[in-house]
């Protein structure tokens, strides 16, 4: 069959292993609670498949109401993160590894890993819940096939073209500016707030029909109507505010009306190919529960960084605890109602540093007098019955020193996290 696309196998074994994984031993990890359990919002570090099978050995089988998922697009591409690091002469830029979209075996190797994760989604739904599978032209048709089959052909309810003008421009064919957003449901009885748009009058003039509104803008005359599944929107510009440096991040204007329009108040939304975040964010501003899942740890640091300290949130993850390129040892002494803390003798793989850096020397010689510069995270936790984030500082700002002030009484431990540009993670726990 080589060469051949044999959909009906592809189908078959992902939905007998995802019976398979669903049947064996819950995936086990490491669940830290931060702050109150009032909420349940979570963060998975790891492949997304651990953290479906997680959710779903703990209670949470048709508990969400909406999944978004921006997986790789089977671009062929080996993604990269751009990270610049230090001031003015002494500014570095790395290109790191930010996720790979490489498939050896081609498409049906990238669809064997999509199919069986869409089938622990759909468990994973509730009965009026909604999926929404981003992708684009060199793959939309083959997923439309899959998701007939994990969902059914009657469960599908748009594809929404999402149009926009950034991107190359198309010298032997027409420019590509557009992806594919798959839209289908659990079940008929699904939740759908209809959007509103506008539909600007044909002359942008006013037409004065009876019983029909009608309003003016710098543009023209125009009416309000259900939103249509075509939508212009631009992506995420090099200048924008909302810009986090995550090569794939989407609009939070897309993810706003996806949300608004699958979701309620108080649903839970889960995006397992997180990335930068933007779901989570969006669902967060919008009151609504949330769940991101990432195997990069950029991206889970570059979530939290947009998105604060969150109460109640649940990192889980497979940390293992010194098994890393990065080391630090920490002092920490109380001062009346302070906390003095200080971090010494950071190091850092030196190879790794000169390997990926604009200019190797200014690196090596920035890790000698100034490691922090190579800090991406720092947090600084009080451990009680939960962990709970007492201060968390990102990239240029963090200090190896500092003074906490009021530091309450009742922690007897702390715990201080550190992860560095290159996704090495170091950990020490403290009396106080
Ligand atoms: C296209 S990006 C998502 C971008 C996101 N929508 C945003 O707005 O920033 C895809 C993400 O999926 C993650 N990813 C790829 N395969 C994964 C897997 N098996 N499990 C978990 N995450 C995965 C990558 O690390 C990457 O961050």
């Amino acid at each position: 069959m080589s060469g051949i696309l044999d959909f009906k196998s592809i189908i078959e074994d992902s939905r007998s292993l995802a019976r398979d994984l669903m049947d064996g031993k819950a995936a086990e990890m490491t669940v830290e609670h931060h702050g109150e359990d009032v909420l349940d919002n979570r963060l998975y570090l790891g492949d997304n498949l651990d953290a479906m099978l997680h959710l779903l050995g703990d209670g949470m089988k048709g508990k969400i109401d909406l999944v978004y998922i921006d997986p790789p697009f089977f671009s062929g591409a080996d993604y990269k993160r751009r990270i610049t690091v230090g001031r003015g002469e002494e500014r570095l830029v790395f290109y790191n590894h930010a996720y790979g979209d490489i498939w050896e075996e081609g498409i049906s190797e990238y669809l064997r890993m999509i199919s069986v994760r869409l089938f622990l989604m759909r468990d994973l739904l509730s009965d009026r819940g909604t999926i929404y599978v981003h992708v684009d032209g060199r793959t939309s048709h083959y997923l439309r096939l899959i998701l007939d089959q994990v969902f059914g052909k009657e469960r599908f309810l748009n594809e929404i073209i999402w149009s926009y003008k950034s991107g190359g421009a198309g010298r032997r064919s027409f420019s590509k500016k557009h992806d594919n957003i798959l839209v289908y449901t659990k079940t008929k009885d699904y939740i759908f707030n209809p959007q509103r748009e506008k539909s600007y009058n044909r002359g942008m003039k006013p037409y004065r029909f009876k019983n029909v509104a009608e309003y003016q803008d710098d543009i023209g005359w125009y009416t309000m109507v259900n939103m249509k599944d075509v939508w212009t929107l631009d992506m995420v510009g090099r200048t924008s505010s909302e810009r986090v440096g995550y090569e794939t991040q989407k609009p939070e204007s897309l993810l706003e009306r996806i949300v608004r329009a699958s979701s309620d108040e108080g649903s839970i939304v889960a995006d397992f190919f997180m990335g930068s975040g933007t779901t989570i964010k969006v669902a967060r501003d919008l009151v609504r529960g949330w769940i991101g899942a990432d195997s990069s740890i950029h991206s889970i640091v570059t979530c939290k960084r947009r998105i604060g300290p969150s109460e109640g949130l649940r990192l889980c993850h497979r940390l293992v605890p010194g098994d890393s390129r990065l080391d630090f040892k920490a002092r920490a002494s109380r001062k009346g109602e302070a906390l003095e803390l200080s971090i010494e003798n950071m190091r850092l793989d030196s190879e790794a540093i000169g390997k990926d850096a604009s200019d190797p020397d200014l690196a090596i010689r920035l890790l000698k007098e100034r490691p922090q510069t190579y800090i991406d995270y720092l947090g600084l936790y009080g451990i009680k019955d939960n962990i709970e984030t007492i201060g968390e500082w990102y990239g240029q700002d963090v200090e190896l020193g500092f003074l906490i002030e009021d530091f309450p009484r009742k922690y007897d431990r702390i715990m201080i996290r550190m992860i560095d540009i290159f996704g090495n993670i170091a950990e020490r726990e403290l009396e106080v």
